[in-house]
Formats: C-alpha cells, sequence, structure tokens
C-alpha cells in the first residue's frame, strides 16, 4: 500500500501503477548525508578499487553460529558463483546483527555500508518519490538485499524496514567489493553474450541487461532433479542455460483429488519459466524436472520485479497461450489468472 507524507492510503490501482512508475524513473536520489560524491552507476574496474580494500576481514565465530550461517547462504545467488576459497573469505568477514520490529536496517539514499544476508525475520522493502513512500515489496525469512549501492556506488534505492523481530548477517562494502564484484566482472564476461540472446531481454536496454548479469546466480540440476514444485510458495525466475527442462502439471479430478503428472512441454537453452507465480502471485502452476545436466540463471523475485517490469506484458501474453494449452491437453479451461484466494 502506498501512503503519502500526510500518511493517507492510496487506492490499490494507483499502487501497482505507481510500482510501474517507481521502475520506469528509477533515477538515482539524492544522498542525505553527501558522504560519497558518485551517485550514477558506475562500472566495476577490478583493477582500479578503493584503496584498503585487499585487507582480509575475519569476525570469529562459534560452531553454531557458522552452521546458521552457512544455511542462510545456501540458496544466495550472488554467492553461487564464488569459488570455494572466496565463499570461506566472504563466510568468515560476515558478522550477525540482530534486528527489533520497526527498525531501519537501510535507509533511501544512505550510503552503503553492508550487503545483509536474511537468516530470520520478515523486512518490508519501502521507496520514496516525489514524497509518497510505497512499500514495493517484502521479504519473508530469506533473500538478501543492499547490493546495489555497494555495486554501482550509488545511495541506497530503498529502504528496507524489520516488521517482526530478525537475525542478518551483514558483509562489510570492502569485503564485497574485493570479492563479489571482482568475481561480477567475470560474470558479465561468461553471460554478457548469452543474456544478449534471451529473446525475452532483448527489447531492454544493454545497461539493463548487465544490471541482470550483475545480480544473477547459476544453478546446475541433475537428470530427473526437480527444479521447482507445483503448488509451492515461489520466489525465483529461472532462464535455461543449457540443457532441456520439462514441464508436468497435475490436474484435478472432479472430485478435487490430484491425477497423474502430464508433460504439458520442455524448455530449451534462452527459453524461461518460473515467471507466471511471480506474475500472479500464486503458488507454482506446474513443476519443473530436468533432462540431463541442466544450468539455469536464476534470479529472486525482488529483482524480477525491478528489473523485469519492462517485460510484463509479453509474460501476460504467455498466460492466455498457457491456458488454451491446458485446454488441448487436459480438455477442460483454468483460470491462471484467478488468484484464487
Ligand atoms: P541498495 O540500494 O544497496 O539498498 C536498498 C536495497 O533494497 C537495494 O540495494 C536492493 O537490494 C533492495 N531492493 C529490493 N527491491 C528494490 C526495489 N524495487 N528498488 C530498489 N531497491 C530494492
Ligand atoms: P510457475 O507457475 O511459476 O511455475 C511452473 C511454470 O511452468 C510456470 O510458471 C510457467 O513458466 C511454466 N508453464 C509452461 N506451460 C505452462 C502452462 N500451460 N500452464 C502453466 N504453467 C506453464
Amino acid at each position: 500500500m502506498c501512503v503519502n507524507s500526510d500518511s493517507q492510503e492510496v487506492h490499490p490501482e494507483l499502487e501497482i501503477k505507481f510500482k510501474y512508475l517507481l521502475y520506469l524513473t528509477a533515477a538515482p536520489v539524492v544522498n542525505r548525508y553527501n558522504r560519497r560524491v558518485s551517485v550514477s552507476a558506475e562500472p566495476f574496474n577490478p583493477d582500479e578499487e578503493e584503496e584498503g580494500t585487499e585487507k582480509r576481514v575475519v569476525h570469529p565465530k562459534t560452531d553454531e553460529q557458522r552452521c546458521r550461517l552457512q544455511e542462510a547462504c545456501k540458496d544466495i545467488l550472488l554467492f553461487k558463483n564464488l569459488d570455494q576459497e572466496q565463499l570461506f573469505q566472504v563466510l568468515d568477514a560476515m558478522f550477525e546483527k540482530k534486528v527489533k520490529p520497526q527498525e531501519h536496517v537501510i535507509d533511501q539514499g544512505d550510503d552503503g555500508d553492508n550487503f545483509y544476508v536474511i537468516e530470520q525475520g520478515r523486512y518490508d522493502i519501502v521507496v520514496a518519490k516525489d514524497n509518497v513512500s510505497c512499500c514495493v515489496g517484502h521479504y519473508d525469512d530469506r533473500g538478501s538485499f543492499g547490493e546495489l549501492a555497494l555495486m554501482y556506488n550509488t545511495p541506497r534505492a530503498a529502504t528496507i524496514v524489520a516488521t517482526t523481530e530478525g537475525a542478518l548477517w551483514g558483509l562489510d562494502r570492502g569485503t564485497f567489493r574485493r570479492i563479489i564484484l571482482k568475481n561480477n566482472a567475470k560474470k558479465r564476461k561468461t553471460y554478457e553474450s548469452f543474456i544478449e540472446s534471451v529473446p525475452l531481454l532483448k527489447f531492454l536496454e544493454a545497461s539493463e541487461r548487465m544490471k541482470i548479469v550483475d545480480v544473477i546466480g547459476e544453478k546446475v540440476y541433475q537428470d530427473g532433479e526437480c527444479i521447482l514444485s507445483q503448488g509451492n510458495r515461489a520466489d525465483c525466475f529461472y532462464i535455461v542455460e543449457s540443457g532441456e527442462v520439462r514441464i508436468l502439471m497435475k490436474s484435478k479430478t472432479m472430485t478435487g483429488k490430484a491425477n497423474q503428472e502430464v508433460e504439458i512441454t520442455r524448455y530449451g537453452r534462452g527459453q524461461y519459466f518460473g515467471e507466471l507465480a511471480l506474475v500472479t502471485n500464486k503458488p507454482r502452476a506446474a513443476s519443473a524436472y530436468a533432462v540431463g545436466e541442466v544450468k539455469c540463471l536464476v534470479m529472486d523475485v525482488q529483482t524480477f520485479e525491478r528489473l523485469l517490469w519492462t517485460c510484463m506484458d509479453i509474460m501476460k501474453r504467455d498466460i492466455t497461450h498457457y491456458e488454451e494449452q491446458l485446454v488441448a491437453i487436459f480438455g477442460s479451461s483454468m483460470d491462471l489468472k484467478d488468484s484464487g484466494n
């Protein structure tokens, strides 16, 4: 829900439009404290890094803390392309931070000090523009935030507010830039031409495609492995980098019981899946399985909403196509857009 500076509620339809506008007009905001001069999205040059960032940071941890940290970090996409030594250095440098309800972990406009991984808690993402603050999304017990200001030397692009008690793991700016950004320079070389060839992304500006490359992670699946399951909560979007993915669906019988899974389609290099649940805010409509070894580029829901708004029309057109496909396979129509609530 959007609220203006006098705390009046804004109609939900306006909220959606506002979210869309925010994406389109996501200009850097003015830095309240003026501590760092650069506000443009500067490209990263690993050979010209800030002085003093070569120092290795270590926050000693108990075995119990390390276990919790590893669990919290296991699905963090920005860590997926690190080698083992880089990952050890990142984990060594991370420190624990407990937060209270209503605490601002990050304030829009501030300089970026840390990147955060969520161990626990719920956090609202609030973006202010023209004196109107709008909650554009939230994190629920998982995920990470605070990478943008560190990657592009821009002021914080949103305010992150804890709405419950929470536990976070922080990573300092120096270590983030030394390890994650150096790795991103490699990632750009690896994925730049592939991302350019993905039909869904061809209408984006080259700089927007680069931003996608900077935040996606690669995941590898073995033959037969389930990538996502029908009915599950959705938090990621997938682009097939190599291999083949089968999409299977269980329809419901007249008595409401689930039938056997039926294959409805297959996807190969450059195609995407897992967008439907993110667009409709519903559980996964089908399951996806790897055929042979499969590599996917994976994006979290917050990044999907922030960077792929302009592709929404294409994805919405797919929904009509999916519904027609289901009529052809199951003989009855299913309303995939219906929220089901
Ligand atoms: P940063 O700008 O460093 O600090 C605020 C963080 O909020 C930002 O990095 C992202 O990690 C996160 N975020 C999530 N969704 C959005 C959004 N729609 N706009 C801006 N920041 C967002
Ligand atoms: P999602 O519902 O998030 O997860 C399952 C994915 O299967 C879905 O997104 C689509 O990307 C993909 N899919 C392919 N064909 C269909 C279809 N006919 N109906 C629903 N989902 C489909």
